[in-house]
């Protein structure tokens, strides 16, 4: 079996709503983008951590990073956007885990937004602190695929779903308009 077995399914399986959020979220050219950016990825990165709050077995610890957003938004000079909650469950070691795998990959393509909201002058001190943390470990990926790929076969379609549902809950997240964030 391919070691990247599992993960090769929930990159094709997510990949046409990973490339609908690019399309949402843009290039953020702006301060003004990138701080609506921040103040999304605050209100989905909150919802999410508080959805991975108990502790389980799935044998991976999320990196929270809800309040290094926070800090973000602040930096910016505005607030945080109104709490919002998933009625999603993660409930399971495979939902977690089809959860953590779109969470912690989104710290690859930070790399990439990081050099985006660098050129705009946010940095690893102010802004962009939560992009600059992810940035910072490019071995986590690797350790969070060995826990991944350890997931046994007949659970691969839960970890799938979650992981859909999570990219779905991101999706309406960051396509919200001003007047829906209630
Ligand atoms: C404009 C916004 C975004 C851009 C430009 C972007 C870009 C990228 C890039 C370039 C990669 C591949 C990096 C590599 O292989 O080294 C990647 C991977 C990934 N991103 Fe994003 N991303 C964005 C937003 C997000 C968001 C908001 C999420 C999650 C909510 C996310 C989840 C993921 C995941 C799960 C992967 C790993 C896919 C795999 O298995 O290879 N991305 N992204």
């Amino acid at each position: 079996m391919p070691a990247d077995r599992l993960r090769s399914a929930l990159r094709d399986s997510t990949s046409p709503l990973h490339r609908s959020l690019d399309d949402v979220v843009g290039d953020f050219g702006s301060i003004q983008a990138y701080t609506t950016y921040a103040r999304k990825t605050h209100r989905f990165r909150q919802a999410m951590e508080c959805a991975l709050l108990d502790d389980d077995e799935s044998g991976w610890m999320l990196d929270r990073i809800a309040w290094l957003i926070a800090m973000d938004v602040a930096d910016l000079g505005t607030n945080v956007l109104p709490k919002t909650e998933t009625e999603l469950s993660f409930d399971t070691s495979a939902r977690r885990l089809g959860a953590f795998y779109v969470l912690e990959g989104s710290a690859l393509g930070a790399r990439l937004l990081l050099r985006r909201a660098e050129a705009i002058g946010t940095n690893a001190d102010f802004g962009a602190r939560h992009l600059a943390r992810q940035a910072s470990d490019p071995m986590r990926w690797r350790s969070f695929l060995n826990v991944l790929e350890n997931l046994p076969e007949d659970k691969h379609e839960a970890a799938l779903a979650a992981a859909r549902d999570t990219f779905s809950l991101a999706l309406s997240i960051y396509s919200e308009t001003a007047d829906e964030f209630a």
